[in-house]
């Protein structure tokens, strides 16, 4: 980086938000804020914009800052060429459209936000190779898999790393009845709501193959998912010969937000501590247990069928996470309610972006009527 590169934060006020203001933080002379976009908590919006000077904000409520001009969308920051690269950090659906206006604008993207890839992975990543955008992935094992591959003709297999969450040998009854501050309570990461609950369904495993997926251009089938409680080893791939290669480091997001941002330079930055082997003492792996954990094989059956099965795979296991943050179903329901949906959907192929964002209208309404006629 010879220059300060231009950045945006779409959803800066969130888990993956705030973790890139405390790199940039660390790294001033490296960047010039463009923009912050929050949605509700305009008052830590209004911390960040004082602390950080971006010319622009944006909420999905009114707020104004003196000194700072308040846009009324997430496409004016997606359109905006002083962007060297925005961090799409937002939760859910509002990433993919600020997303695929910033491609069409050139602007690379530092991808958070799974949803994107997993509702319109074909679109996103055709139209960054046709306007020749870097998507650069910030969950940690896409990240472990973009450093580890340096060809990626050469690569067989991509194995995917999973904490396993908080119910990883817990017993399917003590799952099924899992509260949901048990549930809000991850051995290693701290993030979003949504995600967490995904992470202890695993369903947050079965977005990360699609996402994979559509990231490396990998079948579903050279995609394999292993448990691994302590989170040092991000992900790995195998090469042709039989080599592996695998990205390990604590548990941090600080290092992918960094390396997402910064690529494809290195920096110190937040390093909190050196790397030690004999601190960590083992390592350990097994394979999941996809009957406690059905979710991943139902992420594999929607990806291998293409198409809208992805995005109703989402959105009904988005708003059935919803009923359960809300007290309305059980843990285990999540699956099931998922399962229910999904089954009845009939995935239409290669789909455009109107056409996804109907489908996971009306697959939203479906899960919350059928949620409702349950409780
Ligand atoms: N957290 C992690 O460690 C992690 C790791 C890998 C991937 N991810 C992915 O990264 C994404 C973000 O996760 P997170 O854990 O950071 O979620 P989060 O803590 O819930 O943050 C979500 C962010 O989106 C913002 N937002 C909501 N509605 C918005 C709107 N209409 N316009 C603009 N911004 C809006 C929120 O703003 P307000 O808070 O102001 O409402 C917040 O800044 C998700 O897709 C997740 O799967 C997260």
């Amino acid at each position: 980086m010879d220059k300060k590169r231009h950045i945006s934060i779409i959803g800066s006020t969130g888990s993956i938000g705030t973790q890139a203001l405390e790199v940039i933080d660390k790294l001033r002379d490296k960047f010039e804020i463009i923009a912050l976009a929050g949605g509700n908590n305009v008052e830590l919006l209004k911390l960040q914009a004082e602390k950080f000077k971006p010319k622009y904000i944006y909420a999905a409520k009114p707020v104004s800052v003196s000194g700072v001009k308040t846009l009324e969308s997430l496409d004016e920051i997606a359109e905006n060429r002083e962007n060297d690269i925005i961090l799409v950090a937002c939760s859910g659906k509002i990433g993919l459209k600020p997303t695929l206006k910033a491609i069409e604008n050139g602007i690379d993207i530092a991808l958070a936000n799974k949803e994107t890839l997993v509702m319109a992975g074909d679109i996103v990543m055709k139209k960054a190779k046709e306007c020749g955008v870097k998507i650069i992935p910030v969950d940690s094992e896409h990240c472990a898999i973009h450093q580890c591959i340096k060809d990626i003709s050469q690569v067989d297999k991509l194995i995917i790393t999973a904490s396993g969450g908080p119910f990883l040998h817990k017993t399917i009854d003590e799952i099924k009845n899992a509260t949901v501050e048990q549930t809000l309570k991850h051995p290693r990461w701290n993030m979003g709501k949504k995600i967490t609950v995904d992470s202890a369904t695993l369903m947050n495993k079965g977005l990360e193959i699609i996402e994979a997926h559509h990231l490396f251009g990998f079948d579903y089938d050279d995609i394999e998912v292993v448990i691994h409680p302590q989170s040092i080893v991000h992900s790995a791939i195998e090469y042709k010969d039989g080599s592996v290669i695998a990205q390990l480091g604590l548990p941090s997001m600080h290092i992918p937000i960094q390396y997402a941002i910064t690529y494809p330079d290195r920096f110190e930055g937040i390093k909190s501590r050196s790397f030690s082997f004999s601190e960590i003492a083992r390592l350990d792996f097994e394979k999941p247990d996809f009957e406690k954990f059905p979710t991943v094989k139902l992420a594999y059956q929607a990806g291998k069928t293409g198409g809208t099965a992805t995005v109703c795979l989402n959105a009904a296991n988005e708003e059935a996470v919803f009923a359960f943050l809300a007290g309305k179903i059980k843990l285990y329901q999540i699956y099931e309610i998922t399962k229910k949906i999904y089954d009845g959907h009939e995935a239409v192929k290669n789909p455009s972006v109107d056409e996804i964002f109907e489908v996971d209208e009306a697959v939203r309404e479906k899960t919350r009527q059928y949620i409702n006629k349950l409780i």
